[in-house]
């Protein structure tokens, strides 16, 4: 048993959690960890006369917080898209980039280069850095294969993989090939009941699949006992988020698009809006996610990285510090988007919150207290990650 001490203590009170909702809020706190699990929290004075005997981790004026939780990240993939940045700013939009043949394309050619030892190594080290900046648990995609014996063969890779922090595996149903389109869909729905990942994701939009197609795949995926999240209305609205009301959904992504209207639906169905800001700032678009509707409608938010070669970024501090600066959150609803919100969007309610019975998975953060985890940019503000009680990560 060791008492963690630490100058504040921040952490939802409940999850989801939703605008106006209670937070644990302490100040000269204390967090008490069994066998990885907390088993008590709250004021420091209190906690060292309940348990006088134990050891106490100090760490001074600091502040603590449940370990982050990316939600959305398509990790697994070969080579990178640099020159579509130039592109970018010479005008060109993402759309185009792909219609031509470039982004989500470009890296299904070059990670179907790549030997499932380079994928592995590659996954291995991208998780190793989302852990160094505080993430505890992210969720993979797969989606750069395109043809399922490669979409299989990433599955494969993600499962395999050995490291420290939690992952959870969606097998995404990407992007249509340029060519056999029907004979493409057949296919995948005769593979959804042998991918075994967790979820089944799929980017319904105007450059990828249909809300017709993928409805077929959320029929088929949900027959075969998957859970769902789905990318929707992210560069148009072509009626995806209108799934909610035929599906239970756990988390729509982007919402760029989304009639307010559809807030509604989404508040109704108890899916998570899963907001991922730094997609936001690489697009460089001016569309922004309908904040408010969602907070008056009580829709959960979380956030998540959306790490991908158009958005090359695996630090949930990003995440964090955007959702304030472009997206409006305050600071304690974007550390909430981070923990609580995000593990509940992925339905993993034993972690995201720091009360007794949850997971110790916790981060040390460098800064006194909550507000500066969106004030302050640019650097890894995480000074000591714990994952199930145990520290993992020590930033010098
Ligand atoms: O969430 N929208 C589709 N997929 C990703 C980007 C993937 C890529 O460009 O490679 C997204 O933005
Ligand atoms: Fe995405």
């Amino acid at each position: 048993m060791v008492i963690i001490k630490a100058r504040q203590l921040v952490s939802a009170e409940k999850m989801p959690w939703t605008y106006g909702d209670p937070v644990t809020l302490i100040n000269d706190a204390a967090v008490v960890v069994k066998n990885g699990v907390i088993i008590d929290v709250g004021q420091w004075e209190d906690l060292k006369r309940k348990y006088p005997n134990e050891e106490v981790w100090d760490f001074g004026n600091r502040l603590i917080t449940p370990g982050l939780v990316d939600p959305h990240t398509h990790m697994l993939f070969a080579g990178s898209r640099e020159d579509e940045l130039e592109r970018k700013l010479k005008g060109e939009t993402y759309e185009e980039i792909t219609k031509k043949g470039g982004g989500i394309y470009k890296t299904i050619r070059e990670t179907k280069q790549a030997t499932d030892k380079e994928l592995a190594s590659i996954l291995q080290r991208r998780v190793e850095i989302a852990a160094q900046f505080g993430t505890t648990t992210v969720e993979i995609k797969t989606g750069y294969g395109l043809d399922i014996d490669e979409e299989l063969r990433l599955v494969n890779i993600i499962k395999k993989i050995q490291v420290d922090i939690d992952i959870v595996t969606t097998f995404l149903i990407h992007i249509p090939p340029p060519s056999g389109r029907e004979e493409y869909v057949r296919k995948i729905l005769e593979a959804i009941p042998r991918v075994g990942t967790t979820y089944v994701d799929v980017f319904c939009d105007s450059i990828a699949f249909c809300v017709e197609e993928t409805r077929a795949f959320f029929k088929t995926a949900t027959k075969a006992g998957y859970r769902l999240r789905l990318h929707a209305d992210e560069f148009e609205y072509i009626g995806c988020s209108d799934l909610v009301e035929e599906f239970q959904i756990d988390s729509l992504d982007h919402l760029l698009n989304t009639p307010l209207e559809n807030v509604t639906k989404i508040a109704r169905s108890g899916a998570v809006a899963t907001l991922l800001p730094i997609t936001i700032f690489t697009l460089r678009t001016p569309k922004r996610p309908p904040v408010e509707e969602l907070r008056r409608q009580k829709v959960p938010i979380a956030i998540g990285t959306d790490f991908s070669p158009n958005s090359w970024c695996l630090n949930m501090q990003t995440a964090i510090e955007q959702a304030v600066y472009l997206l409006g959150l305050t600071p304690l609803e974007a550390i909430i988007a981070a923990t609580a919100n995000a593990a509940y969007s992925l339905r993993l309610t034993d972690r995201g919150v720091i009360k007794p019975g949850k997971k110790a998975d916790l981060v040390i953060w460098d800064v006194p207290n909550y507000h500066w985890l969106a004030y302050e940019l640019g650097r890894n503000k995480a000074w000591l990650v714990i994952k199930n009680g145990v520290p993992l990560i020590k930033t010098p």
